[in-house]
């Protein structure tokens, strides 16, 4: 046992070794893709050294940050910059008034998450998002990086991937700095002195919050490999723990690692590297705080996209390699010896194993291609290829797939296990409803590129598959009282889902494994969030499909798939749907341009009256895996022991 939780560790600092002469590149890009590694992080006490010499004679400690070139940046040039921007009591009651009006009454688990027992493999304490932040209201600050960072912590303490709080001060990057010293699959014994496993474990179930599930959180935060769709490859990604979008507790980490061939140990003090993500447009903390944090001027009209299913109703994209790092270098040959590519697209590439042949590996590694509708195509002439290939077993890779469209999920879950009834692909869900949302929803009615609250796109699941003929499904809503807290919700109802195309269903009938659950299988590491959730929920728990979970801890259950049953949107997105229908929002704004997103749409499992993202039950794999160092770096080999285990 001792040794797999080490194997774990070091497939994480194997990952870290590979950044190690990373570049940084200071990027000129304004915009931040939100962290599917929203976690917290204790706010940082002020350094006191003097700064380090640099030829710019500033006082202000953000004017140091501006001008100081990102090769000699430090942990504490970004420390006092933050700390040196003042409180404004104004601004953090505006902020913080929207903040607890979203929780009160749009947010659909507030009070789901206040249930006070839940089922492995989850471990939430009873979380009660609005007396946290009524606490923020009542703490006396005179920070405001302290002030933002305890609203996302107070968020983050949700564990719903989901719902997340940006503060302007995410726009530096951490890094820890990794020379290639040779310390691959050394084992870490401990961090910062403590035990290293429990130290990660304490740092997953405290400060990290994307999933219930501590153990999906570890995976979630140590390194692992992610499809790069420019390169065709799968890539290094170093995990939430040793990059950071919020500022760490302290300038740097203290390893103790035992290596292979060496009779010590060896202790390294491991500082952190800033990376900018932003262009410093700023020479002081008054210039930071009004040309990074506060709004630009307002954009009136309603949002570009139409329709509930059409948006990207998905807030944690899959992780994109970005241009400060390193970049792979070209392959020599293809990625894998014993795995041809059969077919690639934006979202799935398509395996066929030479040994195993026939297997076929179906990576899905995102929800959200640029195209869904030529993605489908790509799926389409994937199970095809494995068609012409001889293939009868099919091996789904969702690891790290973090959502996107549904409608692509819906149509991948039908793929393999075409629909008997036209709803079998759809999920029960119901929504909170407030009265500012019923005035919302009244004149939103028949116009859904209004809003996502027009009845008219919600089937009636009284009336077959009918959508709603007039307003009632807002109009009347049902009281509710769950974990002692009584709510307005609307009745049970689902989406609109276009039907799938004949051309795409009919040629699927006769594969070997359509709708046939011995010959498919599912791998992921938890780290399937959202629609990815969905469709592993739909053919583990409809279809009785085996799962493969890997990773986590050891002789601990591990989550299939995370945050999988909500659709979320962005707070702009509920203003503008306010101001187009020439409504005052009950919302008073955020002063500054962060962005907050949380669910709005709650699903259920079919028959269950739990949520979804609270069923934890849904969420326990058939099947367990440990990451050991070689099929942490190569997916061929941890594809050929799957398949090897499930088709003996
Ligand atoms: C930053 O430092 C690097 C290395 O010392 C140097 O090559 C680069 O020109 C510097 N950039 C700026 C903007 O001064
Ligand atoms: C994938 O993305 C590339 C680049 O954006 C695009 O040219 C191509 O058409 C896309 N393919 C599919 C199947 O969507
Ligand atoms: C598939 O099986 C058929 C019949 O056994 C065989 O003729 C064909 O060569 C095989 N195709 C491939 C690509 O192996
Ligand atoms: C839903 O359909 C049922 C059965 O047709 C009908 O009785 C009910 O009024 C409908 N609900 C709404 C809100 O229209
Ligand atoms: C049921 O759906 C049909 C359309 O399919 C519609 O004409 C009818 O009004 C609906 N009934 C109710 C009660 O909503």
């Amino acid at each position: 046992m001792v040794l797999l939780h080490s194997l774990i560790l070091s497939a994480s600092v194997a990952a870290l070794a590979v950044l190690s002469n990373a570049a940084p590149t200071p990027s000129d890009s304004m915009t931040i893709k939100p962290t599917p590694t929203a976690h917290r992080e204790p706010t940082p006490t002020a350094t006191t050294e003097p700064n380090p010499g640099h030829p710019h004679a500033h006082t202000d400690a953000c004017g140091v940050l501006a001008s100081t070139n990102y090769t000699e940046l430090k942990y504490k040039h970004v420390v006092d910059c933050y700390n040196s921007i003042p409180f404004d009591s104004a601004q953090a009651a505006t902020a913080l008034s929207t903040v607890l009006t979203i929780f009160k009454d749009y947010y659909v688990f507030t009070d789901s998450a206040l249930a006070r027992t839940v089922p492995e493999p989850f471990a939430d304490a009873p979380y009660d998002i609005v007396g946290e932040l009524e606490k923020i209201g009542r703490r006396k600050y005179t920070s405001d990086y302290k002030f933002h960072n305890d609203i996302l912590e107070a968020v983050t303490g949700l564990g719903d991937g989901h719902a997340d709080y940006q503060s302007m001060y995410l726009s530096v990057r951490v890094y820890l700095d990794k020379a290639k010293r040779g310390y691959d699959d050394c084992i870490v014994e401990t961090i910062n002195g403590e035990d290293a496993l429990s130290y990660l474990r304490t740092y997953a179930r405290d400060v990290f919050g994307v999933s219930h599930d501590p153990n999906a959180r570890l995976n979630f935060m140590l390194a692992s490999q992610s499809y790069d769709t420019a390169s065709g490859l799968f890539t290094d990604y170093p995990g939430g723990f040793s990059q950071r979008f919020t500022v760490p507790q302290g300038p740097y980490l203290d390893y103790r690692l035992k290596c292979p061939h060496k009779a010590d140990t060896t202790e390294l003090r491991e500082e952190w590297r800033v990376l900018p993500q932003i262009k410093a447009s700023y020479t002081d903390a008054a210039s930071y705080v009004a040309n990074i944090c506060m709004e630009p001027p307002v954009t009136i009209g309603p949002p570009a996209e139409s329709g509930p299913l059409r948006r990207r109703n998905e807030p944690v994209h899959r992780i994109t390699k970005r241009a400060e790092l390193e970049p792979t270098p070209p392959p020599i040959g293809p990625q894998f010896p014993g795995a041809d590519v059969l077919v690639t697209g934006n979202a799935t590439v398509f395996y066929h194993l030479k040994n195993q042949p026939n297997t076929g590996v179906l990576v899905c590694y995102t929800f959200d291609p640029s195209d869904d509708a030529a993605e489908k195509d790509v799926i389409l002439a994937g199970l095809k290829a494995f068609h012409a290939h001889n293939v009868t077993n099919i091996l789904v890779d969702f690891q790290g797939n973090t959502g996107g469209s549904v409608d692509l999920s819906a149509f991948l879950v039908q793929m393999l296990f075409p629909n008997k009834n036209p709803l079998d692909a759809a999920f029960p869900c119901d929504m909170r409803v407030s009265k500012p949302l019923q005035n919302l929803a009244k004149l939103s009615y028949g116009i859904s590129d209004s809003s996502f609250f027009d009845a008219h796109e919600y089937i009636n699941f009284s009336n077959g598959t009918a959508v709603y003929e007039n307003n009632d499904l807002f109009d009347k809503p049902v009281t509710l009282n769950r974990n002692g807290r009584r709510s307005l919700w609307t009745e049970i109802t689902t989406l609109k889902f276009p039907p799938i195309e004949s051309k795409h269903i009919t040629p699927v009938a006769s594969f070997p494994w359509t709708a046939n659950p011995e010959n498919i299988r599912i791998l992921t590491d938890g780290r399937c969030g959202s629609a990815c959730g969905m469709a592993a929920y739909f053919w583990t728990a409809l279809h009785d499909v085996a799962a493969y979970a890997i990773g986590g801890t050891h002789g601990e259950d591990l989550s299939m798939f995370s945050f999988a049953g909500a659709s979320v949107m962005e707070f702009s997105a509920l203003q503008d749907f306010y101001k187009s229908a020439d409504l005052i929002s009950p919302l008073t704004g955020l002063p500054y341009k962060n962005k907050i997103t949380f669910p709005w749409l709650e699903m259920y499992g079919h028959g269950r009256t739990t949520p979804l993202e609270y069923d934890a039950e849904l969420y326990r794999p058939r099947h367990r895996l440990g990451f050991t160092p070689k099929n942490a770096r190569s997916r061929e080999v941890l594809w050929k022991e799957v398949a090897a285990a499930a088709w003996k």
